[in-house]
C-alpha cells in the first residue's frame, strides 16, 4: 500500500479579498516555502481564485481548491460557477457537502451526489465532507449518519474513481466552536468511514483514500490529531485565516510525516 500523503487544506469560507489572498500567499511562502512531504491546499472564495492562481504559479506552495460548484457545465444558473470555469483557473480540488452548505443552503445528499459526479468527470478532486450533529452523537447515531452521507453522496460513482476523492470528517459540534473531537473520537470515526468505503468499492482502494479531520483544528492540537493512524490531514477553517497559524499547522503535518 502506498503511504497516504497528508493533505492540509485551508478553507477560508467567506473571508479575504483577492488582495488579501495575494499577501497571504506571499507570507505563507516566506513562512514555509515549498513542502514536499505533505500536500497543501488553499481554498479561497471564488473572487480570490484568479489572484491566488497567479501567485501560486510564481511560488508553488499549494494547490488550489474551490468551496463549491454547480453540477452543470454552463447555462441559465444565475449566481453559479461551473467545473469548466474552475478548471480553467487551475483549480484541483472542490469542497462538497460542507455542513454549512447542507445546513444553511439546503444541500441534500442527492445534490451533493450530483456535484461529486460532475466534479470527478471534469477532473476536479472532491473533498467530500461528512459529519454528525451533537444530537446525533448523543443518540449514538454517528455511524448511521456517516454511512448514509457516504453511500448517498457516492451513489453511482465508479469505485475506480475513488482514488480522486478526499473525505473530510467534520463533526458539526466541532466546527467553529473551539471544541475539537478528541484524537480517539476522530480516529474511531475515520476507521468507520474507511470501512464504509471498503464496503462499497469493488477495488481495494479504501486503504489509500485520504480522510481529513476538520473542526477547530489549530496549531495547539494539530499534531496530536495528525498522529492518529487514520487521520490523513486536516480541513482547517478559522485557524487557516492567518497564514502564520496555518503555517504552524503545516509544520506539524510535516513533523508527523517525517
Ligand atoms: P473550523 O472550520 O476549523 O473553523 O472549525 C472547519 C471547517 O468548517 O471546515
Amino acid at each position: 500500500m502506498a503511504a497516504r500523503k497528508k493533505i492540509i487544506a485551508a478553507n477560508w469560507k467567506m473571508n479575504h479579498t483577492h488582495r488579501e489572498a495575494k499577501s497571504y500567499a506571499d507570507l505563507l511562502w516566506t513562512e514555509v516555502g515549498v513542502v514536499n512531504e505533505i500536500e497543501v491546499v488553499l481554498i479561497p472564495p471564488f473572487t480570490a481564485i484568479p489572484a491566488l492562481a497567479e501567485a501560486l504559479q510564481k511560488n508553488p506552495i499549494a494547490r488550489l481548491g474551490a468551496q463549491n460548484m454547480h453540477w452543470e457545465k454552463c447555462g441559465a444558473f444565475t449566481g453559479e460557477i461551473s467545473t469548466t470555469m474552475l478548471r480553467a483557473l487551475n483549480v484541483n480540488y472542490v469542497v462538497l457537502g460542507h455542513s454549512e452548505r447542507r445546513r444553511l443552503f439546503g444541500e441534500t445528499d442527492e445534490i451533493i451526489n450530483r456535484k461529486i459526479t460532475a466534479a470527478l468527470s471534469a477532473g476536479l478532486r472532491p473533498i467530500v465532507c461528512v459529519g454528525e450533529t451533537l444530537a446525533e452523537r448523543d443518540s449514538k447515531r454517528v455511524e448511521e449518519v456517516l454511512k448514509r452521507q457516504i453511500q448517498e453522496g457516492l451513489n453511482g460513482v465508479n469505485s475506480n474513481q475513488f482514488q480522486d476523492l478526499v473525505i473530510a470528517y467534520e463533526p458539526l459540534w466541532a466546527i467553529g466552536t473551539g471544541r475539537t473531537a478528541t484524537p480517539e473520537q476522530a480516529q474511531e470515526a475515520h476507521v468507520f468511514i474507511r470501512s464504509v468505503i471498503a464496503s462499497i468499492s469493488e477495488h481495494p482502494i479504501a486503504a489509500e483514500i485520504r480522510i481529513q479531520y476538520g473542526g477547530s483544528v489549530k496549531p495547539e492540537n494539530a499534531e496530536e490529531l495528525l498522529r492518529q493512524p487514520d487521520i490523513d490531514g486536516a480541513l482547517v477553517g478559522g485557524a487557516s485565516l492567518d497564514p502564520r497559524s496555518f503555517a504552524q499547522i503545516i509544520r506539524s503535518a510535516v513533523a508527523v510525516s517525517a
